[in-house]
């Protein structure tokens, strides 16, 4: 078996010990040569470049780790980029989230306002980042979860049309996966869940057993109609995560059509979401009081005990499903050896859904395999759906094009579009402070 290089750019985000734990979990069926942690701040990258090194010396002694803050090392002859970048970091997210806030409507760190400022600003590091890849190596997979991924997805798709290794993932749907295999009683992967939508944007059509082909969506819609809805993964379990799950049932109940990814609460029940949201104490906050302080003590620790054997990765994401690291090692490995495992992925549409627009970038149930993503076909959607997408593309499209055309007017034009928002004069308003707030780390709008 051919030994792959890897490199996880954003090396020193808080999601890379679960990764870690994921390329230890799958070394005998993606087996690697070397590793690469890759960030633009080398602060970070110390701490996690360290633990890392402590980590595989202990549990993956064959790999070679290395972490760097310069691009040739970190992309000459790798076969896999895991890319995971905040362009701007959590301080960045949390002007976004605080300043729709302060305006009255949803702060979220990809939805509304706040998926619009931190679009703008990902789009131009992501493109970069991509063409310093393919400088060193052409044929190297780059799997994305850079949020917006919606955003991010449809630039990627303008600026490189014709790279077919590009794939944008979110997690979300495998936390839905998580969640509804608990409520049944199931192992996460004994269910193919189908299901339709843009990123943060979705809905779960139908879950079945793999093995005996049953359909339990009914079963699943009455169990959290009946119980309510809660998170299975540790990273979703904070108090604000819960009352995302919440929304679920809420929704549910509403309309039992389809099961609904938690996103949808900010678009179909803002006032209520708006109400759960402190405008002195986002998200953003939550992450960094939280995650984020805990990961970088547990590097600090790890390097001064010269042992990994402390940190959560080790003594949780080892011996548990850890959702987001062990879905992008997963779709790697089947990637690489061919294996058709199902994810849900973002795509571009062509006719997956027959009666949508051809360009966008949709997120459907995929194999994954050495061609890439297989889409299962979606075929016709309803007149509601069709609606709702249509209108939150256009949004992701206008976005888009404003940053690539430095235009002002169309980036009014999709704010004014995102359902968050609708009120032209408050989209202006709000536009005007998030052009305040992001100064240098957006394309100068004319
Ligand atoms: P973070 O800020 O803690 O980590 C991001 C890292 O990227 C930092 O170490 C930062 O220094 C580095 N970075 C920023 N810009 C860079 C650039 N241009 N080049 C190289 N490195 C750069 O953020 P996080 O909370 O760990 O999240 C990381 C990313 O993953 C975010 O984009 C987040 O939205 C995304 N994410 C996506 C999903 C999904 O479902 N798609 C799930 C979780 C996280
Ligand atoms: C889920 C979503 C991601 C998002 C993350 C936010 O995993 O799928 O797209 O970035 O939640 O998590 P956080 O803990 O940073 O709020
Ligand atoms: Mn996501």
């Amino acid at each position: 078996m051919k030994k792959l290089n890897i490199c996880i750019a954003g090396g020193g985000s808080t999601y890379t010990p679960g990764i870690l734990a994921g390329l230890i979990k799958t070394k005998n069926k993606f087996p690697l040569k070397k590793l690469i942690l890759y960030d633009n701040d080398e602060k970070w990258l110390e701490k996690m470049g360290k633990l890392a090194q402590i980590m595989m010396r202990d549990y993956y002694p064959s790999l070679e780790v290395i972490y760097t803050v310069e691009r040739e090392k970190a992309f000459r002859e790798i076969d896999f980029v895991f890319c995971q970048i905040r362009t701007g970091g959590l301080k960045m997210r949390e002007k976004d989230e605080k300043t729709a806030l302060r305006h009255g409507v949803i702060g979220q760190e990809t939805c509304g306002p706040g998926g619009f400022s931190y679009g703008m600003r990902s789009i131009k590091d992501m493109i970069e980042l991509v063409k310093e890849v393919r400088k060193y190596s052409k044929d190297a997979w780059f799997l994305n979860y850079t949020n917006p991924a919606a955003i991010v997805a449809v630039a990627l798709e303008k600026e490189f049309p014709n790279d077919k290794r590009i794939l944008n993932i979110c997690d979300q749907p495998i936390n839905l996966q998580l969640a509804y295999a608990r409520m049944l009683d199931k192992d996460y992967q004994d269910l193919i869940v189908h299901y339709f939508g843009l990123n943060h944007f979705g809905w779960v059509t139908k879950v079945i057993d793999k093995k005996t082909n049953k359909d339990y969506t009914k079963k699943l819609k009455d169990l959290i109609k009946e119980k309510g809805f809660a998170p299975v993964d540790k990273e979703q379990r904070d108090p604000s995560c819960l009352v995302t799950y919440n929304a679920v049932q809420v929704m549910l109940k509403h309309d039992p059509t389809y099961l609904p990814n938690t996103y949808l609460q900010y678009y179909l029940l803002p006032k209520r979401s708006l109400a759960t949201l402190d405008p002195n104490w986002t998200r953003a906050n939550e992450v960094m009081a939280g995650r984020e302080r805990r990961v970088f003590a547990e590097c600090e620790e790890a390097i001064k005990n010269d042992s990994a054997e402390n940190t959560t990765a080790v003594k949780i994401d080892l011996n548990k499903k850890n959702a987001h690291g062990d879905m992008i090692v997963e779709i790697a490995e089947s990637i690489y050896n061919d294996t058709n495992k199902y994810y849900i992925v973002i795509v571009k549409n062509d006719n997956i859904i027959s009666n949508f627009e051809k360009d966008a970038m949709v997120e459907v149930l995929c194999k994954l395999g050495k061609d890439g993503a297989k889409p299962y076909k979606v075929g016709k959607i309803s007149t509601y759906y069709k609606a709702l997408m249509q209108q939150q593309y256009a949004y992701e499209k206008l976005a888009v094009e404003a940053y690539f055309e430095n235009s002002y007017l169309k980036a009014l034009q999709a704010l004014t579009l995102n359902r968050t928002v609708v009120d032209q004069e408050l989209a202006k308003k709000i536009l005007d402070s998030l052009i305040e707030i992001n100064g240098s780390y957006w394309p100068e709008l004319k």
